[in-house]
């Protein structure tokens, strides 16, 4: 069923895909006022004042990811675009969260970057299953069955584990990392009080563990496909150069203002997020039978939106297909349906994140190409064969080169 029109009134808190194994208590799983309580303790620690504080960090790794393309370009070598973007967004990640510097720009093959992967290609066999048959669900969780891989989530919570405990009083007073937020507001108590106590050890490392496979995969696959839609489209590209150098002159030091002030770069970041939204779908579940345009919708029934199949709706958006970053100029912007371009969600449950990852995507994108510009090589797969399972994201690695250009303010031809 595909409703184009929403209300957030009868449609509640569903995120549960019930085989959560060891996150159930993640804050993308939890329920209602379980979910109400984790959410107002995970959101302050990703309000603006806090990624102003993080921006630092992201300079660091960025500056990092430029000096490793420097010999590949100069080797004209082909550059799988996930292998530069995923150790960048990964290092963000561990960075900010509970301030390890994992340094797997240098190290791809890193066990936290193919964990990470992996998290995110849940068998949709079994999730599809779920859903039909729900009355499985308890055999299937006796089982230990669940969607994510447990090696995955085994793995991440032994890190994350060995992080905390290693967290002694001293070393705590200097940290600002969102483990340090959780632990300053720690409870062990199970009571009606917890509500204004925090979170418990086990919800910390769930909320730990979630914030790190939910923020890399959907940033790195972003500036995945940034690559290779401008790479495809270079007169975008060019456009967009020119903007950040009038934005920062001479390759000068990004800074976060002026960074979150461009507004071709917006328009560019969300035309592809358009194109390639991460998640195809999101979900609700009804919490009371609800009519809506003649259609009555039970109790307890999920409803999906089909957030890919909207977003290249030729009813919605002209020449669908085509990237256009000028349907999201300030001219243009407000001809959009909100209902219509979902990348980051919709209503209370909406992307927590939406802001960190759009900085953290922004800087890495201007930090690349105030230096280099991307280009289609042979080995680049046009059209995309996409991957069947799990996230939106290409069913081979993208490839293309990069090129340094000559001068920095000059117009390639
Ligand atoms: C381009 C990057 C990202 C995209 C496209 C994206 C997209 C989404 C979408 C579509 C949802 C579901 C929203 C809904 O159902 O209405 C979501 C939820 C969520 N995202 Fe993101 N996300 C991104 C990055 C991040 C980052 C960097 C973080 C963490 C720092 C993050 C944390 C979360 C969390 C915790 C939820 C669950 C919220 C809840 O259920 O209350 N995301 N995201």
């Amino acid at each position: 069923m595909c409703l184009k029109t929403s209300t957030n009134k009868h449609f509640l808190f569903h995120k549960n895909f019930r085989l959560n194994g060891d996150l159930y208590d993640a804050v993308n799983v939890a329920e209602d006022d379980e979910w109400r309580r984790i959410r107002n303790h995970v959101t302050p620690s990703f309000a603006s004042g806090r990624i102003k504080e993080m921006f630092n960090i992201m300079q660091h790794h960025s500056n990092k990811l430029i000096l490793s393309l420097q010999s590949k370009v100069d080797n004209n070598e082909v550059i799988t675009i996930k292998d530069i973007f995923g150790p960048y967004s990964m290092d963000v990640m561990t960075s900010c969260v509970f301030s390890v510097d994992l340094d797997s720009i240098n190290d791809p093959s890193n066990p936290f970057i193919t964990h990470a992967t992996k998290l995110f290609r849940f068998s949709v066999p079994l999730f599809l299953f779920q859903g039909c048959f729900p009355v499985f669900i308890p055999l299937l969780n006796l089982l230990g069955v669940s969607l994510f891989p447990k090696s995955s989530t085994t793995f991440f919570r032994a890190v994350v584990e060995k992080i905390r405990a290693e967290r002694s009083e001293s070393s705590r007073k200097s940290m600002t990392d969102v483990l340090q937020y959780f632990l300053n507001y720690q409870t062990n108590k199970v009571s009606k009080e917890r509500e204004t106590w925090g979170l418990n050890d086990h919800e910390i490392l769930s909320q730990l563990t979630m914030l790190l496979f939910a923020g890399y995969e959907t940033s790195a696959t972003t500036l995945v496909f940034l690559a290779y839609t401008l790479a495809r489209n270079p007169e975008v590209m060019k456009q967009l150069q020119q903007e950040i150098d009038l934005t920062f002159p001479n390759k000068g030091l990004v800074q976060y203002d002026s960074l979150m002030q461009m507004e071709y770069l917006s328009s560019v970041v969300d035309e592809c997020l358009r194109l390639y939204p991460p998640a195809a779908r999101i979900e609700r579940m009804t919490k009371e039978t609800v009519r809506i345009k003649g259609i009555t919708i039970p109790k307890n029934m999920i409803v999906q939106v089909p957030v890919y199949a909207l977003h290249r709706d030729p009813d919605l958006w002209p020449d669908p297909e085509e990237f256009k970053p000028d349907r999201f100029s300030k001219e243009n912007k407000h001809n959009i349906n909100p209902y219509a371009y979902l990348p980051f969600g919709m209503g209370p449950r909406n992307c927590l994140g939406k802001r960190f990852a759009l900085v953290m995507i922004k800087l890495a994108l201007v930090k690349v190409l105030q230096t280099y510009s991307f280009l289609v090589c042979e080995e680049t797969e046009i059209p995309l064969k996409m991957h069947p399972e799990g996230l939106v994201g290409p069913l081979k690695p993208i490839k293309l080169k990069l090129k340094k250009r000559t001068v920095v303010s000059d117009v390639e031809n």
